[in-house]
């Protein structure tokens, strides 16, 4: 029996959402069918390069039509909060950009909106669904190499230094934490869980927002990670798992990787290759989704609400303990 088409609409046609509209087109169950934007002329030119039937100058509209089933949200990281609500309370199923919200009360608010409206809803971390990931989990997972005892993990980039952009901006949860940051994070989450104790320190730009981070974790079982980010120069964007019997790197970029490396005990390095990912990578995080919906689930199994709850609740730690404010989130 064919597959049910799900109808996608995209809020913000910004940067990313240019490219997952993109991938889009690699999901067979996936039709692109209407796109918003604060601007009539963006959301035009957005439609049209794209074949899209449906464009709006305003996201409550989008938001609101009755033809759309999946709803992704590209909007700053400070709007997460208020675009997802917005949507599930049209009881749309959700996939909102990382970073899910700007702190962990915001991000209750999302799943309590969730589960209020039974509606579907993720956070957009598309490198859960490489393959290379997968398989640096499983051999983790699977204890070949021992026990794992360090997760390293780094994240850097020369962004667009622009004190109104979204990348120094704090009142768009503007520095390096949100936006590439939470890659090693989530990473050491996924292969370590929440840790017990953590330290962080940020060196900040003129506009208050971390430039540059390192962050330290330590679990209970001895094993720890050690994680770094930065908006303001380049970085390897590696991620390594040293174990008792080996280690396994993810190559660059590792937040959507291609190549794994594999080190045993006493041996020499093995380099494993991934068949290419279509398009930009991110076609596999949408069909995810639509295989939820088929299946009735109103959560992931493989990126479920808690994980998002215990990602921000680590994040908070890690904004505590380095002095990284976002004044307009505090305030409300
Ligand atoms: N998964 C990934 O690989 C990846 C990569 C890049 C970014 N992201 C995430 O995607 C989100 C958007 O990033 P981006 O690079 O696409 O940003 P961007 O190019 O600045 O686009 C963001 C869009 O949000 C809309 N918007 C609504 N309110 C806004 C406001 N007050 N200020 C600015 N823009 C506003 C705008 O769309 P309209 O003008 O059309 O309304 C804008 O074009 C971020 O949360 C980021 O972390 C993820």
């Amino acid at each position: 029996m064919a597959k049910k088409t799900w109808n996608w609409g995209i809020l913000g046609c910004g940067h990313i959402a240019d490219k997952f509209a993109a991938d889009l087109k690699f999901a067979g169950q996936a039709h692109l069918a209407a796109v918003a934007s604060r601007s009539a002329a963006k959301a035009s030119a957005f439609a049209s390069r794209f074949g899209v039937a449906r464009a709006y100058d305003s996201y409550e509209e989008l938001a609101s039509d009755p033809d759309l089933d999946i709803i992704y949200i590209a909007t700053p990281h400070s709007h997460h909060h208020r675009h997802a609500l917005l949507c599930l309370d049209q009881h749309k199923a959700v996939l909102c950009e990382k970073a899910f919200a700007l702190n962990s009360a915001q991000v209750s608010q999302m799943i309590d909106s969730a589960r209020r409206n039974n509606a579907f809803l993720m956070e957009a971390f598309w490198t859960r669904f490489h393959p290379s990931f997968v398989e640096a989990l499983r051999m983790i997972q699977s204890g070949e190499l021992g026990r794992l005892r360090m997760v390293r993990a780094d994240f850097g980039f020369r962004g667009n230094q622009d004190p109104q952009g979204r990348l120094y901006n704090l009142s768009l949860g503007g520095g390096s934490l949100l936006d590439v940051g939470i890659y090693p994070v989530f990473t050491a989450l996924c292969a370590l869980g929440v840790p017990e104790t953590i330290q962080a320190m940020a060196i900040f730009a003129p506009t208050g927002a971390d430039q540059t981070l390192a962050v330290n974790f330590k679990y209970a079982d001895g094993s720890m990670a050690s994680l770094s980010s930065s908006v303001a120069f380049w970085a390897p964007v590696q991620a390594e798992f040293w174990l008792e019997k080996g280690f396994i790197r993810l190559n660059r970029q590792f937040n959507a990787p291609t190549t794994l490396t594999v080190c045993r005990e006493g041996g020499a390095e093995q380099l494993m290759n991934f068949p290419a990912v279509p398009g930009y990578g991110y076609t596999a995080e949408a069909e995810h989704v639509m295989d939820c919906l088929d299946k009735g689930l109103v959560e992931s199994p493989v990126l479920p609400l808690s994980f998002s709850a215990d990602l921000m609740s680590t994040l908070d730690r890690i904004r505590a303990a380095a002095g990284i404010v976002y004044p307009e989130a505090e305030a409300r």
